[in-house]
């Protein structure tokens, strides 16, 4: 599949922009699993125009990760229109624009899916930013603002007459938030509307390497996009793919490698941020790890390890639960 002139191969799965989660070295490793391309975390464009350096920081990407997009959002034709040449200058493979962020402070102002109340004002950024730059441009949005306006099938046209290389599709409304769940019904209307030409990418609720085949299979998507079900769980990609190429469920990675690679997400944190920050940011991928489901009485190591608050306690508490797992989870922590 080619999304303008990158070749992103056959049945491409792309990890998601995600905000405060889809650093560079999250994005690193999820490539060396095996994602086909990744997404910064959006980066707003007014703040790029100010050039506020914490946001700068925002495009720095490596060639190691590419293909690689960088996601803006905002709600001004011109603010977007600059933060695209200035995101050009930051050479990734795309640009994306944002038109799906569901929370308050974002779409309440009429950015991310706020833009979906505006259709005129959607489209004018759209064939704006398009125009700007010379990179392929891509949109993420949503099916519609809410149940009574899923407009995706129209709104695709649209998009694609404005000259966009690729849209990403989240299978609810801004009013879903992420609750419900993602319906691909309408992502596959969208797929078979003859008069669309541009790679459909499919995102929402995918978790396992066989829903992944499902949303490739039943509703034709052109590539398939992995967010929350990544997080504490990058080597999803590597099932995914394997499932893919092969119809066959890959054995999982031995208990010890995969701990091996959250220790390397804390290492990676806190070389990037400090001890505190590192430590913190990085809890989340610990909270939704699945890597700890099945040790009985779990609990009280749970607490004490999105407690811990230094590297060396963080670790003692992993090579505590390597022990606990040689019992408790037999066979599981050879590497
Ligand atoms: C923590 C978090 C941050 C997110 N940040 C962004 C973002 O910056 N840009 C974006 O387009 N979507 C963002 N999303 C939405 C995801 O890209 C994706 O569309 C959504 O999570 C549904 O896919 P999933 O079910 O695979 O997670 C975010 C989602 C989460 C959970």
């Amino acid at each position: 599949m080619k999304i303008d002139t990158i070749d992103l191969g056959p049945r491409p799965v792309l990890l998601a922009p995600m905000e405060d989660v889809t650093d560079p070295a999250f994005r690193l490793m999820c490539k060396r699993f095996g994602a086909d391309m990744v997404y910064t975390e959006f980066v707003s464009s007014d703040a790029l125009v100010r050039a506020i350096d914490k946001t700068r920081r925002k495009l720095e990407i490596c060639d190691e990760e590419r293909p690689v997009a960088i996601q803006i959002y905002g709600k001004d034709v011109d603010a977007m229109t600059q933060a695209a040449r200035i995101v050009e200058e930051a050479r990734p493979d795309m640009l994306d624009i944002n038109f799906g962020c569901p929370v308050k402070k974002i779409a309440g102002k009429g950015a991310g899916a706020g833009m979906l109340q505006d259709i005129p004002k959607m489209l004018e950024i759209t064939r704006s930013v398009v125009d700007a730059v010379k990179i392929p441009v891509t949109v993420k949005t949503r099916l519609g603002w809410d149940d009574n306006s899923k407009i995706i099938v129209d709104l695709a046209e649209q998009l694609q007459d404005c000259g966009i290389a690729a849209l990403t599709i989240h299978g609810r409304t801004r009013a879903q938030l992420y609750t419900g769940e993602a319906d691909w019904t309408l992502i596959g209307r969208v797929k078979d509307n003859p008069r669309m030409r541009i790679p459909i990418i499919g995102n929402g609720d995918i978790a396992d390497p066989q829903r992944a085949g499902e949303c490739f299979d039943r509703y034709g998507v052109d590539a398939i996009m992995i967010g929350r079900g990544s997080i504490g769980r990058p080597w999803i990609f590597k099932e995914v793919k394997h499932y893919l190429e092969t119809g066959e469920q890959l054995a999982p990675l031995s208990f010890g490698r995969r701990l091996d690679v959250l220790r390397q997400e804390v290492a990676d944190s806190v070389a990037r941020l400090d001890e505190r920050r590192g430590i913190i940011h990085i809890r989340r991928h610990l909270a939704a790890t699945p890597l700890f489901k099945g040790i009985p009485n779990f609990r009280d190591t749970r607490i004490a390890m999105l407690r811990a608050e230094s590297v060396e306690e963080l670790f003692r508490i992993f090579d505590n639960i390597y022990l606990a797992s040689e019992t408790a989870l037999p066979g599981s922590s050879s590497f």
